[in-house]
């Protein structure tokens, strides 16, 4: 367990894959790919081949990193590498601010380690049979995106270029509503093992957000990750009988973040804020 952090490439995917299998979560190659791709992916090894602990750091410019996929093996846990890979990907992150979602079991460890609790989520599934509305929002083009990027830094309080750049690949459907005054809203919908993920719902108004989760919804399996803040995001999803499926807590450390969550509906996913 002496094993120093070592960043890891996208050679190391299928063993974080068997580690996140490991703590029940599901293999996300999807999301672990596109994590690979905008983010610092560290590990520990476990001296046999596999990994003993991950993180993963996703800086947005000097001003904020997300910190995901925080997990120990379980024949490993309660000695410490927690809290060893977590403070490494602290220091490497250089940046003012820190933000992560955090399970029951990893809140204690950032505790301590001096984040603080600035809201909560509860994540929502079900089965639905959208979408549910159209024609009020539009699949997003490369014009839009200047003015996509200019929404989304206002809101979050840091330039998430290239996770930003990166959303209309990612995503099975990303729409953008716009009218006279310019950028209203968009919304993204991606596929993580079989399920349906709504997010990134970036938007002026909770009229043009719930707008846009009515049309980019698809039909089937689906997850939203409800930030307590949105009620009328809870009522949509009791409305259509989604069922909360567990809770998290939203974590800072450092410099208090300059976001507006009034106009951040959903994340892009827990991982990346
Ligand atoms: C959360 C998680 C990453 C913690 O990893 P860990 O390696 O067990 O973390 P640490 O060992 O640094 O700390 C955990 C506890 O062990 C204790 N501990 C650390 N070293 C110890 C040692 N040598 N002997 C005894 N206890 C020790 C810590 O004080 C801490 O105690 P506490 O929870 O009562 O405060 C791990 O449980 C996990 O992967 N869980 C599942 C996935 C998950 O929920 N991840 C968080 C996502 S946000």
């Amino acid at each position: 367990m002496d094993s120093p952090v070592r960043r890891l490439s996208i050679d190391d995917l299928p063993a974080c894959q068997r580690l996140a299998e490991d703590r029940e979560w599901g293999k996300e190659d999807h999301k672990w790919r596109f994590l690979f791709s905008v983010g610092d992916v560290y590990g520990i090894d476990d001296g046999h081949g596999d990994l003993a602990a991950t993180v993963v750091s996703t800086p947005y410019g000097k001003d904020v990193a997300a910190i995901s996929m925080v997990l120990v093996v379980k024949r490993y846990e309660r000695r410490g590498l927690g809290a060893r890979i977590m403070r490494h990907a602290m220091d490497e992150a250089g940046t003012a601010s820190l933000c992560l979602t955090a399970t029951a079991m990893g809140r204690p460890l950032y505790e301590r380690l001096g984040f603080r609790s600035v809201g909560s989520c509860t994540t929502y599934t079900g089965v639905v049979d959208g979408p549910f509305r159209h024609g009020a929002s539009r699949p997003a083009t490369s014009a839009d995106m200047p003015a996509v990027h200019a929404l989304d830094t206002e809101v979050f309080g840091a330039e998430r270029f290239q996770v930003v750049e990166g959303l209309p690949s990612f995503c099975s459907a990303f729409h953008v509503v716009r009218d006279e005054s310019g950028m209203a809203g968009f919304g993204g919908v991606w596929w993580n093992d079989g399920r349906a993920l709504v997010g990134p719902v970036v938007a002026r108004d909770a009229e043009t957000a719930l707008t846009l989760v009515d049309e980019i919804v698809p039909r089937g399996p689906v997850r939203l990750d409800i930030d307590h803040r949105h009620p009328e995001l809870v009522e949509w999803v009791e409305k259509r009988g989604l069922t909360p499926f567990f809770s998290t807590t939203i974590m800072e450390y450092g410099e208090p973040i300059a976001n507006d969550p009034a106009r951040l509906f959903l994340p892009v996913a827990q991982a990346l804020g």
